[in-house]
Order: C-alpha cells, then structure tokens, then sequence
C-alpha cells in the first residue's frame, strides 16, 4: 500500500475539522471521521441489517448488470474506486471484467487505512490477475496518483451512496473536480439512493438493533482517544429523521443535558444545551430528474441507468461528455 501522497497528516485535518464543527453554531462533524478502524467494521454490520436496504438493492443490481455495464468499454479497462470499504460489491464488476480481459489494474482510495489495507490484501489473494495499488486519503482532495498501465480508458466506481454525503453545492465541486481529472473514453459509476417513503429512509439509518446509533456515537469514543476528550457517550443520544423538504436524512447525536466536554489535547471546552445536537451526516436522497441535472451540471452525460426491482437505488453510468 502506497503512503498516501494526498493525506500525508491526517490528523491535523481531523483536529481542524473538530474545533471548526464544536465550536459552529449549530454543531457539526463531517461523517467522514465515522471510519476509523471500529466504525468501519460497525459500517460493515450495517450493511448485513435488513432495514439497511441500500446494500442489498445496490449488490443485486450489480449482480444483474455487471457483464451489461462493462460491455459499454473497450477492453482494457482501469477501475478507480472512490471510498472503496470492503469492495465486497465491487467484486461484480471485477468478475465480469476479468472475463473480457487478462489482467486488471484497480485502485480504490479510502480514508479508513484498516478497511482499505484488509480489502486489498482480500482481493489480491482471490484474484490473482488483479494488481491493486491502493492509497489511503480523501478522495475530496483529489485522486492522488492515479495511473494508467497502457493508456486505457478509467472506469471510477463512487458507490455505496457516497454522493448522498455532500449537500448540492459540494456534490457539484466533487464531480466536476473529478470530470477535471478524467478524459474522454473514461466514465463514473455512480451509486445514488432514491427517494422513497421517510418510514424506509428512518428505519435505514434508525435499526431496531442500535448498531447505526452505535457508528454514529462512536464518532465521539474517536474524539476521546485522538484528543484525550472527555464524551461521556451515556449522556448523548442517536437521532435519526427524514427531512422531507431538503429530501435527506439526518443523523445527530443529541445531547441528553447541559453539560461540557472538555478536548484535552486541542485545549477546548465545549458547552451543550440540553436538546442540542451535534449534526453528524446528511444522506441525501435522488430522484431521476436531479441526478440528470448533476451529470449536465458537472460535466457528464448520463449513458444508462440501472434499478434493482424495487426501485429503490440506483446505479448510474455517466460518460466523460465532449467539451
Ligand atoms: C458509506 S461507506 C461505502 C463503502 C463501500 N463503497 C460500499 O458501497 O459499501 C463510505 C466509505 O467511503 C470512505 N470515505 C468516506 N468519506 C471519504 C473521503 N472523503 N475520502 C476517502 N474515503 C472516504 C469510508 O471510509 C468508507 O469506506
């Protein structure tokens, strides 16, 4: 695994992002920080939950689809996979590529070192026509050193519904960096969620067994071990709702009282409300004409669009457009 040349102090990153979101009116922290090594085998629990449909519609398109969606590329093709986690999805599309050609280059880029290392070394084994080079970093910064081996086209995989992370503005400025960085013959493969009834969406993001309440709050056992923080976790709680005019859901721990909490190692007190909540993650949820308009927006044309049979996600093939 390369050190990553895009992220190489991680963790100055973090404490900036910490102090910036605690000390906001109102609070918040970016939900890239859930997945550290704990948070992300919690996010691979998730996936196994059956309100956490996601997974599951986005594995059966796949599934379905695989061979259909790596037969609009000219062998042979690169993938490039943009927090990549487990890959286990992934392994579709490696499948039906390694039917078409011998050899394949895949280069995932994750924040979370422990889940990327694991991956990497997993496929490599079951594959062993696949050369992996993995980078650990944030895949906002760029795509680091990304290569082609004989100048073939790039297939980047953003799926998992990633895109639901930012809000409209920072999804446009991710995608059109991206497009930047790409040319034509390349295209992205994107994973976005549908709009759907706020029953499915809560329960998604609320399971009846606490383990998303448990990502979400370890997010603050992480501030307490880098900063030396004192989040008594009893004291706050996990909320999730669907915020139907914005067309998100919401994750955010709620603080069950007044009370302060001090971060030792960045030397700052934070006060909180009762009630006060410290906004952890949007999950921004897509109809058809919005992610059309993304793709114009950034730069892409929208080339096929699979669904699995409940329509519940979707998966998209936007091709680099002509500028
Ligand atoms: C919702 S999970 C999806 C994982 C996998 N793609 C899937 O579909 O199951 C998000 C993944 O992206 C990674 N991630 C989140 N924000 C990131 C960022 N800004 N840069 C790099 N990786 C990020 C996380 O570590 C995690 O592995």
């Amino acid at each position: 695994m390369k050190p990553s040349p895009i992220s190489a102090r991680p963790e100055d990153a973090f404490a900036k992002d910490v102090r910036a979101g605690l000390t906001a009116q109102p609070k918040s922290l970016p939900p890239k920080y859930f997945y550290d090594t704990l948070g992300s085998q919690l996010f691979e629990a998730i996936c196994a939950l059956p309100e956490y449909y996601l997974t599951r519609s986005e594995t059966e398109i796949l599934q379905r689809h695989a061979p259909e969606i790596v037969a609009h590329f000219p062998d042979p093709l690169s993938l490039v996979e943009l927090g990549s986690g487990s890959a286990v999805k992934t392994r579709y599309l490696l499948d039906a590529l390694l039917a078409k050609q011998k050899s394949l280059l895949y280069q995932p880029i994750d924040i979370s070192e422990s889940i990327l290392r694991q991956s990497a070394r997993q496929l490599s084994l079951d594959y062993p026509q696949l050369l992996v080079r993995g980078q650990v970093g944030d895949y906002t910064k760029g795509l680091g050193q990304i290569e082609r081996q004989h100048n073939e086209a790039l297939l980047v995989l953003f799926l998992g519904s990633n895109i639901g992370n930012y809000n409209p503005d920072e999804a446009r400025q991710l995608l059109t960096a991206l497009r930047q960085s790409l040319r034509p013959g390349d295209a992205l493969l994107l994973g976005a969620d549908l709009k759907k009834s706020a029953e499915v969406l809560t329960a998604a993001y609320d399971d009846a067994l606490g383990v998303t309440a448990a990502f979400n709050l370890n997010l603050l056992n992480r501030i307490n071990r880098e900063f030396e923080a004192d989040f008594d976790l009893k004291h706050f709680a996990h909320r999730a709702h669907y915020n139907a005019d914005d067309g998100r859901v919401e994750m955010h721990l709620v603080s069950q009282k007044a009370q302060r909490v001090f971060l030792r190692r960045l030397n700052l007190s934070i006060n909180f409300d009762a009630g006060e909540t410290i906004h952890t993650e949007n999950s921004w949820k897509f109809d058809l004409a919005q992610l059309q308009m993304l793709a114009t927006e950034t730069g892409f044309a929208v080339r096929q669009t699979w669904f699995d049979q409940a329509a519940f996600f979707s998966c998209n093939l936007w091709q680099v457009a002509s500028s």
